[in-house]
């Protein structure tokens, strides 16, 4: 093995004489007798003998690789398999009618199959953009609104007496054949305050 030359050792004798009593990181012995220690400067515990907690990098978190699931998210059945569901636009005339599965709500479905159908609050009953108005049939068959989706419907344009939030609305079997229909506007209170938005 080769000997330290001599300016080798002159630098880590002056790196040496820098270091403080606090954090004592090299010592030299002579050229022919090189010893260096790890040069680990002294904790806060250390210090102070206080513990310190030291926040967690953000890339020290588990890496998961199972794709995640949107609130909402829709898998389309199978055609002919699924629950009817029929958008008319606010005159009556049908945009479309697609399938779903139970448990779908009116508002993903709108968004799966490209229906004009906002939903500024993503289903957080704090807006009014998805509104629709069920027909009668389907409407005596779907359960109570609660008061946070009957306090989000009195904002709503257009209001009638079958009208729902889309995004509270899911779907059944004995609700196959619905038809929601579009109100001529919406009105979102959070985002462009009172201004009515047509469809
Ligand atoms: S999307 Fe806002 S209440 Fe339904």
């Amino acid at each position: 093995m080769s000997r330290p030359t001599a300016g080798f050792a002159r630098r880590v004798s002056a790196l040496a004489s820098r270091s403080t009593a606090a954090s004592p990181s090299l010592s030299f012995a002579g050229p022919s007798s090189l010893s260096i220690r790890a040069a680990r400067p002294m904790s806060t515990m250390q210090r102070t003998g206080k513990k310190v907690m030291t926040p967690i990098a953000p890339f020290a978190r588990p890496f998961s690789s199972t794709p995640s699931r949107q609130h909402g998210e829709v898998v389309r059945p199978e055609p002919g398999t699924g629950i009817k569901l029929t958008f008319q636009d606010s005159k009556g005339n049908e945009i479309k009618t697609i399938e779903g599965n139970e448990g779908d709500d009116i508002l993903s479905l709108a968004h799966e199959y490209d229906v004009d159908l906002e939903g500024a609050c993503e289903g957080s009953v704090a807006c009014s953009t998805c509104h629709v108005i069920i027909d009668p049939e389907h409407y005596d068959k779907l359960p109570e609104p609660d008061d946070e989706e009957n306090d989000m419907l009195d904002l709503a344009f257009g209001l009638e007496d079958t009208s729902r939030l889309g995004c509270q609305v899911k779907l059944t079997k004995d609700l196959d054949g619905m038809v929601a229909k579009l109100p001529s506007a919406t009105r979102n209170m959070y985002v462009d305050g009172a201004k009515a938005r047509t469809h």
